[in-house]
């Protein structure tokens, strides 16, 4: 492996005891470009053309409050394989306030558990007040990656490959782009939403695959919501107001507490992918942070996700003083969302559910061919107790109801691992779980390859990262022909 790091950039950040600054959530500071990594274990198969793309989360500057995982600064981990080999780049994401904070030498935004007079700048997004990180998502989009902030701020722009910094996606509206953008590979189109706190709080939007604004509209809502994520079909896009969400009087003053509105429904927003009439349906009360996938199945509108059966989790009485309730909503054990199913009838107006899977699960991803089509296979992870940390991966058959599953063991934690198709197939699960893979042990990171028909078999192949990553949210897979 041949490694060459880049001059380095303005840290301040203090050693703490922070629950999430250390062990697996500790910060990566170093950018490098790696080529020609080793293998630890087994062959990088040479069926396989494309990029994994893995956002992460790294605070750079003493936090002046207290610091929430989601607060960190966007870095992108990109592993390209081709032929056999693998090369490997990670980049902070020139975000305007990474660029400003880097100017200061220190922190200008306060975070997520902070109150809002922290901030020593406006800030960005939804909330108002926090640092535009674009450190949540990571989707690849007319031959671009595209980074966004779940709180809604600029799209940011890298090659896919290089990681060179391409500025700001110049589509995205004043309202921002809220992370979990969707990409439909028939199409090239990208669907993507934003909220706010002003009416009409919602709207939906389609970019082509040439990169142009095609569709951009209101879905009016009662109030300010916290929407998520969104899914899509082939001819409709979901979106979604669910009964979590900013207490109306609290934010009256600024303050920014979320709470389960007891009384509401959920309700779902089926709108044509490319603009016309909002259809809505309800459901039953909960909060989904992720949808693995949507289809149309005749006259319905079949919608699997992860629907939570405690969204307003008990604080963690086993967390470090102060971080009691900000560990129970980053613990999945506390919230307890589940693999579910919506059917929305077009013809009845009618909605039913059902729950595919009991176990506490999350972060699921498929064969992104098979996005917004029918299809048989959702692939989830599941977290360590207690912890916002993947210890391994379940495989749900949705035809047959067979499951598999793969624990990685003590200290080692996965990214969230979409699959890698095999050149020329066209099997749904003909191709490899691409995860990176941090050793608390060894206090090294990974890169393995699951097969996806056999993921209980373990890693096909182990690949040497050179440096330890520091956890984060969301990862893509990239076919090279949607690179080039
Ligand atoms: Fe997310």
């Amino acid at each position: 492996m041949k490694v060459e790091r880049l001059p380095p950039i303005v840290s301040t950040l203090k050693p703490s005891n922070h629950p999430y600054l250390n062990g697996p959530w500790t910060p990566l500071l170093e950018e490098v470009n790696a080529s020609d990594l080793d293998v630890i274990e087994g062959k990088i198969p040479d069926d396989i053309d494309g990029l994994y793309l893995r956002n992460t989360e790294n605070q750079i500057h003493q936090p002046l409050g207290r610091f929430h995982p989601f607060d960190g600064d966007a870095m992108i981990h990109m592993i390209s394989f081709r032929d056999g080999r693998a090369n490997y780049r990670n980049r902070f994401v020139r975000t305007r306030c990474f660029t400003a904070e880097q100017e200061a030498g220190a922190s200008l935004w306060g975070g997520l558990a902070d109150p809002a007079h922290l901030s020593l700048r406006p800030g960005f997004g939804a909330h108002g007040s926090l640092k535009d990180n674009a450190s949540t998502d990571i989707v690849v989009h007319a031959g671009k990656a595209l980074s966004t902030f779940y709180q809604c701020g600029e799209g940011y722009r890298l090659d896919p490959e290089t990681l060179d910094q391409q500025g700001v996606a110049p589509w995205g509206p004043l309202d921002g782009i809220s992370a979990h953008t969707q990409v439909d590979e028939h199409t090239g189109e990208l669907m993507f939403f934003n909220y706010s706190k002003h009416a009409p709080y919602l709207h939906y939007g389609v970019v082509d695959r040439d990169d142009r604004l095609t569709t951009y509209m209101p879905i009016p809502l009662p109030g300010p919501r916290l929407p998520h994520a969104m899914a899509f079909t082939e001819h409709y896009s979901i979106l979604n107001d669910l009964p979590m969400f900013w207490d109306k009087d609290l934010l009256a003053r600024n303050v920014h507490a979320v709470r389960l509105h007891e009384g509401l429904p959920s309700r779902f927003a089926i709108v044509p992918r490319h603009g016309g009439e909002v259809r809505w349906f309800e459901a039953e009360p909960t909060y989904v942070l992720h949808w693995v996938n949507a289809y149309e199945d005749g006259d319905e509108i079949v919608l699997d996700g992860y629907f939570q059966e405690e969204p307003m989790p008990k604080p963690r009485r086993e967390a470090p003083s102060g971080y009691e309730h900000m560990m129970a909503y980053l613990d999945e054990y506390s919230f307890r969302p589940k693999l579910h199913r919506w059917r929305f009838d077009l013809a009845t107006g009618r909605t039913r559910e059902e729950r595919l899977d009991d176990r506490v699960m999350e972060f699921g991803m498929m064969n992104g061919r098979f996005a917004g089509r029918k299809y048989r296979y959702a692939f989830s992870t599941i977290s360590e107790p207690g912890w916002f940390l993947f210890k391994g991966f379940v495989r749900n058959d949705l035809e047959t109801g067979a499951t598999k599953a793969f624990t990685l063991g003590a200290g080692r934690y996965a990214s969230e691992a979409p699959i890698a198709p095999r050149i020329g197939s066209t099997r749904e699960d003909d191709g490899y779980l691409v995860s990176f893979v941090t050793d608390e042990n060894t206090a090294t990171s990974e890169c393995i390859l699951l097969d996806a028909a056999h993921l209980e078999d373990g890693p096909v192949v182990r690949i040497a990262l050179p440096h330890k990553l520091c956890s984060g949210t969301h990862a893509c897979w990239a076919d090279r022909t949607r690179v080039a």
